[in-house]
């Protein structure tokens, strides 16, 4: 084995990688905030004002998901097969709310912005597997208070899931690799100055464009998602003998 197999790996992932899926991304000229505004739909300030507005968007978002057409690509599979056959951990993070890694594979998951097929009861804390719309009327089936059930992702101005764990694999990995996002939203944009940081680790941006921090990168690969990730996979475990 070389010495490769010696470093752990984290992943971040964004909205790209699940394009290729049919899922929209954020902020293409085609994305997500080109239609509605994150004011009205992701801020708790937006679910206090108008919590049936902000139910409708994440309603019709998790419809979209459920749609049996979408389904995980070949770079979702890929960062399922590295995670199989590298011989060390290989962590993803995603800002993601779908579940596409999941499906494809992946195991050492982290949904750093929540899961859309998750509700929160705002009451009790209770966090349940959920694919049906939420309303206002909803009644939390653990505590059966209404008023209280919301999507359970992370909207802005709230802090996102598990940051020590993922400061932790930041600081021991030996390669960090960011596939699909935009580099505009913090904590996440940040994770490749952390890496640089801590000094050890070399880090690549795959993308269609040049990120915000792209400059921040010791390496960049430029194009499709399914096409660039499996072989990027493919070179990874060639230097590990898989
Ligand atoms: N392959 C690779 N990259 C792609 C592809 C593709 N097929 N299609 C688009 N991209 C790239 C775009 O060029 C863009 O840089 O994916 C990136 C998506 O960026 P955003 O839309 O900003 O999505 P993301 O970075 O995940 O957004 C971060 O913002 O609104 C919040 O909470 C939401 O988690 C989300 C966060």
């Amino acid at each position: 084995m070389s010495e490769k197999s010696k470093y752990p790996i984290v992943i971040l992932t964004g909205a790209g990688i699940s394009k290729e899926s049919g899922l929209s991304t954020f902020r293409d000229a085609d994305g997500i905030w080109a239609q509605v505004n994150i004011e009205d739909v992701a801020t708790p300030e937006a679910f206090e004002r108008d919590p049936d507005q902000v139910h409708r968007f994440y309603n019709d978002r998790r419809d979209g998901i459920l749609d049996p057409a979408i389904k995980p690509n070949a770079a979702h599979e890929a960062l399922a097969k590295l995670e199989e056959k590298w011989p060390n951990d290989v962590l993803v993070v995603t800002q993601n709310i779908d579940n596409l890694h999941e499906r494809a594979g992946s195991r050492n998951l982290i949904h750093m912005h929540g899961e859309l097929l998750k509700a929160r009861c705002s009451h009790c804390d209770a966090v349940l597997a959920w694919e049906a719309p939420i309303i206002v009327e909803t009644l939390c089936p653990k505590c059966g208070q209404d008023n209280g059930m919301r999507p359970h992702v992370v909207w802005f101005g709230e802090e996102p899931f598990m940051l020590d764990v993922i400061g932790d694999a930041l600081s021991r990995c030996g390669l960090f690799i960011s596939i699909g996002t935009s580099g505009n939203v913090y904590p996440a944009a940040g994770f490749v100055a952390t890496v640089k940081q801590f000094g050890h680790a070399e880090s690549l941006e795959i993308n269609m464009e040049p990120s915000e921090g792209h400059s921040l990168f010791d390496d960049a690969l430029y194009g499709p998602a399914t096409q660039t990730v499996p072989k990027l996979v493919e070179q990874l475990l060639r230097t590990v003998g898989e």
